[in-house]
Order: structure tokens, then C-alpha cells, then sequence
């Protein structure tokens, strides 16, 4: 091993903000059973937002973003997990309060470790991530209130997004008849060959206009936008449908009111994948390598980027500019690559 390692640190220090690649020595790192050798990150909207003076996600600088993290065991204090096992490392307190996956090495806890499934690759996971696995917590949670492909076609909003792409996908191999709504006109092609079957625009599941009830258009909706879009889809659930909602791209504010709930009898559900429990956790990832991996997983990828790439890279999700998942590789080669030995960090 050697006596540092990279990793990209923000800080914040009397008025200035800063977002740089800087080396650590492993004392550096926080409490955890269980030392990683990362070798991919993934880029969540999340982690724009910690890259960013005002995103309010870092709870105390110096931190290490990166709410995602795939990589080997380099030792472990936890019996689950041994020197050279895969894993997978997501939300929690990761790259929040706890140092992520923008890492060469990271130390996390054993609970929040989840043995890679045979089937995926490190790589593989990182694709998918949060995003996609918020996605099939969406799609799982529909289908225990009752959604079947027979209900009807189901909505995907910010469907060229993280979450988004993956609720076409999953939904699109599960039999689902899939209409993908996106602000992006230049990608109805790229959304179809995810698998969406019809492709609107924003406008046409929002046209600024809320009205209290309007014609019924689907069976139910994964809703990573919120806001004032999720407002107006609700008025247009078919009766009993539901709608998954996981984020808040187009804003927190909920302007409804409860004549759809109760004229239509419709369900709004609420997804967390942060604290999301073990055991739905590792049956999820499982479910990615039996049967809801995307034949096309490599299309999902919009760019891979190094730690260096990071700070130019990050704002872009902010500015909803990406479609599909932005993957970080944090470990190049036979990793004795970039790490430079030096007894000093700089930063802690
Ligand atoms: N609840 C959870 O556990 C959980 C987990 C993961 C993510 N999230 C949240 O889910 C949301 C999406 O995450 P992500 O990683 O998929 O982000 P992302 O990759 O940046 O995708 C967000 C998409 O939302 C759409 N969008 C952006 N601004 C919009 C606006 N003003 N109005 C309507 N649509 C807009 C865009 O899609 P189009 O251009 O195609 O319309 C954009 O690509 C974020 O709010 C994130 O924090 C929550």
C-alpha cells in the first residue's frame, strides 16, 4: 500500500469554496471497519449539488463527495468481509458526513457494505448506482401497490436523467408500455433505444397550467422531478394508479390539492434510497444481476471521468445537461499509477 493516496476534497474555509484533487494519508480517513480500494465513483445529482457553495449537502469541511463507491477489500475489522472481496458502498452518510467514493482508498462501515452480486461488475454497479437504484426501488414499490403492464402505459419525468433512464429501462424489460417525458428534444432517440415506446416533452405533462382534475393519461408515474410537473401528472393518474416520486429537479413546492386522491383514488409514494434497509438493499442489487440489468448498460454512460476531470465536470448535472449516469474511474491501471508518496497532507 502506499503512504497516500488521492482524493478529491472540498473545502470551505472563511469565504472561499474550493474543489480539488488533493492527497491524503490513510489517518486522514474516518471511522469504518472496513478499508476499500475504490475503483469506481458515479456522478448523482447529490453530488453536483456537494460540489457547490450553496448545494447545502455537506454537513462539515474538509469532506470527500461521492455518495457512491465500488471496489476491494484492502483489510477488514467486520467478519461479513474479507481482504480482496468486491463491494458495493452507497448513501448512508457517504459523501455527506462521511468520506465517499471520490477516493483512491475509502473506510466505511461493515452495515453499510453490500457484497457485490456475482453477475454485475464493479463497473457495472457504478453505471447503474444510485440512480439507477433508486430507479428499481420506484419500480418495485409500484408493483407492490398493485401495477401490472395490463394497468396501462406508465410515465417516466426527467427521463434522460440518472433515475430517469433507468425507471425506462427497467420498466421497458419488465413488459411495461413506457412513455418517457424530457426536456431534451435532441435525445427522443436515445430514449427509445432504452426502450421508451412514446416520448413527449415537458409541456405535455406540465403546460404551466394547474388545473384540479384533468383527463387520465397513465397507470402510474416514477417521478424524479417534483414540483409543480408532479402536481399536474397527479391530476392525470388514471384511478387507483400511483406515482413514485424520488426527487426534486423541478422543485420541492407540492401545489396540489386532494381531489385527485380522492376522485381517483391514487397513491403518492415516497422513495428513499439513503436509508433504504439492508435487506431490501442487497435484493435489489441482486435483482440488477438476475433480471432487471439493462441489456445496454454502456449506452447509460454519457462520460467516464478521472478524480482531475471532477470540478470541471460536476456543475454540469446542475444545469441539466446530462443524459444518462456520468461514471468516475477512480482506479487506473494496477493502481501504483498516480499515487505519489509524501508524509504530509495538505489539507487535513
Ligand atoms: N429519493 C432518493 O433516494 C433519491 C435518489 C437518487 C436521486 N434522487 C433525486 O432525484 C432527482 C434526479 O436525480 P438524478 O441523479 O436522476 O439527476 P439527473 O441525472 O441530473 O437527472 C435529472 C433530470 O431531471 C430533469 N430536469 C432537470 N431540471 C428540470 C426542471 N426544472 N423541470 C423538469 N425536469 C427537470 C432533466 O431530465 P429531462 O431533460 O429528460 O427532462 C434531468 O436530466 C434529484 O433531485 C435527486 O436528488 C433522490
Amino acid at each position: 500500500m502506499p503512504d497516500t493516496f488521492r482524493a478529491l476534497v472540498v473545502d470551505k474555509k472563511d469565504q472561499e469554496f474550493s474543489v480539488k484533487v488533493n492527497e491524503l494519508s490513510f489517518g486522514d480517513l474516518q471511522e469504518g471497519e472496513v478499508l476499500i480500494r475504490v475503483h469506481y465513483s458515479g456522478i448523482n445529482y447529490k453530488d453536483s449539488l456537494a460540489a457547490h457553495p450553496d448545494g447545502k449537502i455537506i454537513r462539515e469541511y474538509p469532506a470527500i463527495p461521492g455518495i457512491d463507491l465500488a471496489g476491494v477489500v484492502v483489510s477488514s475489522d467486520d467478519p461479513q468481509f474479507r481482504e480482496g472481496d468486491e463491494v458495493i458502498a452507497t448513501s448512508y452518510e457517504i459523501g455527506v458526513s462521511h468520506f465517499g467514493g471520490y477516493s483512491e482508498y475509502a473506510r466505511i462501515p461493515g452495515k453499510w457494505i453490500v457484497p457485490l452480486p456475482e453477475g454485475l461488475s464493479l463497473k457495472e454497479a457504478m453505471i447503474i448506482g444510485t440512480a439507477g437504484f433508486t430507479a428499481a426501488l420506484s419500480v418495485q414499490r409500484l408493483e407492490k401497490n398493485n401495477l401490472t403492464p395490463e394497468n396501462g402505459k406508465v410515465l417516466v419525468t426527467g427521463a434522460t436523467g440518472g433515475v430517469g433512464s433507468f425507471a425506462v429501462s427497467i420498466l421497458a424489460s419488465l413488459g411495461y408500455e413506457v412513455e418517457a417525458s424530457t426536456g431534451k428534444d435532441a435525445e427522443h432517440d436515445y430514449l427509445k433505444k432504452l426502450g421508451a415506446d412514446t416520448v413527449i416533452s415537458r409541456e405535455e405533462v406540465y403546460d404551466g397550467e394547474l388545473n384540479p382534475i384533468r383527463k387520465q393519461k397513465w397507470a402510474a408515474a416514477v417521478d424524479p422531478v417534483g414540483g409543480e410537473p408532479l402536481a399536474s401528472l397527479l391530476t392525470q393518474i388514471q384511478y387507483g394508479g400511483s406515482v413514485a416520486v424520488s426527487g426534486l429537479t423541478g422543485g420541492t413546492e407540492l401545489p396540489t390539492s386532494v381531489i385527485p386522491f380522492i376522485l381517483r383514488n391514487i397513491n403518492l409514494l415516497g422513495i428513499d434510497s439513503v436509508n433504504c434497509p439492508m435487506e431490501t438493499r442487497v435484493k435489489t442489487w441482486q435483482r440488477f444481476a438476475n433480471d432487471i440489468k439493462p441489456a445496454n448498460l454502456e449506452e447509460f454512460v454519457a462520460e467516464e471521468v478521472s478524480l482531475e476531470q471532477l470540478p470541471d465536470v460536476l456543475p454540469k448535472l446542475l444545469k441539466g445537461q446530462v443524459s444518462g449516469r456520468m461514471i468516475v474511474k477512480v482506479k487506473h491501471g494496477d493502481g501504483s499509477g498516480p499515487v505519489k508518496k509524501s508524509p504530509n497532507s495538505p489539507v487535513f
